[in-house]
């Protein structure tokens, strides 16, 4: 069976990184490569089950899970193993052959990974990082993830992972939004990104008609900070572009502190920027087809806190 290209990023020096998913095929070399990378780190106590990693168990951990793996020139440099077992994933044996790493191999595999295991319906993913490798732990913060538990100097982090809805045309996106208002209640925040004309506003504009909120929902671009007030008694919809905001400290200027308590707060633009407004707030991602031709969205729904993830069985009802 062949290995099954899932992406491809580039290397410093020009030479193209293929993340595929390899086979049972792969294992010995996978082993090795594991070895190699967990073997080139610091000692620790008590050392990693990395470095008594076999070709029998990798094989066993692919036929149950899966791996990303990442080759250059034909030859394995980094891979990723994942175990799938029920809503909970597991990442394990992050390994980037020394030579190649802090060059974006584990992010692109990582991220290749959370899309396949959010394709298969997986809802949170899980690992295990040494707390002597600050450096690492703060790389998986970086990427999302929080601490849930410690044994030792072992730290499990985790994140949940994105519910994903598909929108064929912009009346679905609409419909998304005003079906999404249904789960909405006052102080709520949700922080919206995706490119220009991806259809954060076209959401929106489904925000506002489930809200049932009044004036039009335009691009606040020029504004910055539009507020429609429920026509229902209902909270209002803040609307916020942040697209020319460098900071939080430049949003913090916009006062939205004020409304927040009473409102549904949404930002377009606001990754990066706005996760100081609220500790619970829905991240909501929409990305384009890859085929020009298809206007396709799909939205992208990660629950942040315990507010949105007691909604996740709403939000995978949208
Ligand atoms: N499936 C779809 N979902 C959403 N919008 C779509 C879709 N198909 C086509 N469109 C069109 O794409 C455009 C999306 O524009 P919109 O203003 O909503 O994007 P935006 O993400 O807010 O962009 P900006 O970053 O410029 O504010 C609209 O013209 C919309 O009609
Ligand atoms: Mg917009």
């Amino acid at each position: 069976m062949p290995q099954t290209l899932l992406a491809e990023t580039l290397l410093g020096d020009g030479r193209t990184v293929s993340i595929v998913e390899p086979t049972s095929a792969d294992a010995a070399a996978i082993c090795d490569l594991i070895r190699e990378a967990f073997g080139s780190r610091a000692t620790v106590e008590p050392p990693p089950p990395a470095l008594a990693e076999t070709p029998q168990k990798v094989a066993a951990a692919l036929a149950e899970g899966f791996g990303v793996l990442a080759v250059v020139d034909g030859v394995p440099v980094g891979v990723v193993i994942v175990s799938l077992d029920g809503p909970m994933a597991g990442i394990h044996r992050v390994s980037v052959r020394p030579g190649y790493q802090r060059q974006g191999i584990a992010s692109a595999m990582v991220e290749v990974a959370i899309e396949l295991l959010t394709a298969r319906g997986a809802s949170a993913v899980e690992l295990v990082a040494r707390e002597e490798f600050p450096q690492v732990v703060a790389w998986w913060r970086r990427h999302g993830f929080v601490e849930v538990g410690r044994e030792g100097t072992s730290l499990t982090l985790a994140r949940q992972l994105p519910v994903r809805l598909e929108a064929p045309s912009a009346d679905d996106t609409r419909a998304i939004g005003r079906r999404l208002a249904g789960v909405l209640r006052a102080g709520d925040v949700i922080i919206a990104s995706g490119d220009l004309g991806a259809g954060k506003t076209t959401l929106a504009q489904g925000l506002g008609a489930g809200l049932a909120v009044a004036g039009a929902i335009i691009s606040p671009t020029f504004v910055l900070s539009r507020v429609h007030p429920s026509t229902v008694g209902g909270p209002a919809l803040v609307h916020v572009d942040a697209y020319r905001l460098g900071s939080f400290a430049e949003l913090e200027d916009l006062d939205l502190e004020v409304s927040l308590d009473d409102s549904v707060t949404f930002v377009e633009w606001g990754a990066g920027i706005a996760e100081g407004l609220a500790e619970d707030y829905l991240e909501l991602d929409i990305r384009r087809s890859l085929d020009p031709d298809d206007e396709t969205r799909w939205i992208f729904l990660t629950p942040i806190g315990g507010r949105w993830t007691a909604s996740r069985p709403e939000l995978e009802a949208l």
